[in-house]
């Protein structure tokens, strides 16, 4: 299978662990900005660059920014971008600075609770909550609407290994992780209300009305319907362990790593 459109970064030399294509303003029908973070402890900002015609479309980094560990996650909402990495807390930035050139740009604020490094970020659809999962087997939930942000919810023990992803529903909270489940959380109870097994650890999850989608470490992505925990279909997607899968904006296309 073949995407609609590849994008060029030119070489860089380091592994690229999370991508997120970036909203500024609610009103554009495309994503400005892709970010991209890894090994290497750096945030990229990028802009398409428009000159390049066909399948091929540039990209040129207007910024780069430098956070404590490798990163594994990014999320935005409305005015902030969260960063997760291999250093335990969390950073939030404000999507304004995004496009400066910082030599010495500092996170506005730092949410401390996870003693592991942590590997999946989610706002809330409403932008006020923050939900967090990482390899202490942990998943917390941030009240970012107040300030300073505060720690709202803490599951400690929610799988039996690293989690993967998490995702908001209209209902709940999912949760995929290397143990193999995937989690339908009531979080003002703190308990799995549901889950579905697999094989092998599921490695990664996004959210679709009634549907959600997981890859897994054998390369397939699984759908379900969740209310029914009934799978939709699996479709043979790649050769090898699934990194991300996201949903593409505005289209109900689902693209897997
Ligand atoms: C980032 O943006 C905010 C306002 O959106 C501003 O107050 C702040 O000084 C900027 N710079 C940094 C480094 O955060
Ligand atoms: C977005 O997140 C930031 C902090 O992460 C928070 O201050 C702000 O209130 C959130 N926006 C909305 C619309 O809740």
């Amino acid at each position: 299978m073949l995407g609609e459109r590849i994008w060029d970064s030119g070489s860089l030399d380091v592994s690229v662990l999370c991508l997120l294509w970036v909203v500024l303003d609610s009103e554009q029908t495309q994503p400005e900005l892709l970010l991209s973070g890894g090994s290497d402890k750096r945030v990229r900002v990028w802009k398409r660059k428009l000159t390049e015609e066909g399948l091929l479309e540039g990209l040129e980094m207007v910024s780069m920014f430098g956070v404590t560990g490798g990163i594994l996650a990014f999320t935005q909402n409305s005015t902030s971008l969260a960063t997760a990495s291999e250093s335990f807390p969390i950073a939030l930035w404000k999507l304004s600075n995004l496009t400066f050139d910082w030599s010495d740009f500092e996170p506005y604020e730092v949410l401390r609770g996870h003693i592991g490094g942590v590997t999946c970020l989610a706002f809330s659809p409403d932008g006020g909550q923050l939900l967090s999962g990482g390899k202490d087997q942990a998943l917390m939930v941030w009240d970012v609407s107040s300030s300073p942000a505060v720690l709202s919810k803490s599951l400690p023990h929610s799988h039996k290994d690293w989690i993967t992803g998490c995702v908001w529903t209209p209902d709940c909270v999912i949760s995929t992780s290397n143990d193999g489940r995937l989690c339908l959380w009531d979080l003002q109870a703190g308990q799995c209300l549901r889950e579905i097994s697999w094989k092998n650890p599921l490695t990664s999850v996004c959210c679709l009305g009634r549907y959600v989608m997981a890859g897994c470490s054998e390369g397939a992505l699984h759908v379900w319907n969740w209310e029914t925990s009934t799978e939709i279909c699996h479709i043979a997607a790649h050769k090898q362990h699934i990194h991300h899968c996201s949903l593409l904006p505005n289209t109900g296309e689902a693209a897997g790593k």
